[in-house]
């Protein structure tokens, strides 16, 4: 089970559709992007493609994906997994929302 520390980010909006934005802030010295697809949903991940740490908020998305600009894999926004034939993950932080701001939540502690 993992807890929580909540941060919040900003503006829903500020962030444009089918678009993402790197945090001045990581998890770990990872850097953290969140994503907002076509259908106004948020994501974030660790700003490292799981083949060679290529910078996922500069990819393009489409539907819940985002290919990475360097190689094109293409990477799941829900869980971070890279789409088959590719294999790997990066790390999905979940995200909530409230009076329109987001938060992205950082791991704290994580027990068995
Ligand atoms: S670094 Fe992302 S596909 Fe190679």
């Amino acid at each position: 089970m993992t807890e929580f520390a909540w941060k919040k980010i900003g503006l829903g909006t500020d962030i444009p559709l089918r678009g993402a934005r790197r945090l001045c802030f990581g998890h770990e010295g990872h850097p953290i992007a969140i994503f907002r697809t076509g259908a106004n949903t948020y994501f974030a991940l660790i700003d490292e493609c799981p083949h060679r740490a290529g910078p996922l908020s500069e990819g393009i998305i489409a539907g819940e994906t985002v290919t990475c600009p360097l190689h094109n894999w293409v990477i799941e926004l829900d869980s971070g997994k890279a789409a088959a034939p590719d294999e790997g993950h990066t790390r999905a932080l979940p995200v909530r929302f409230e009076d329109g701001e987001i938060y992205v939540g950082l791991p704290v502690r994580e027990t068995v």
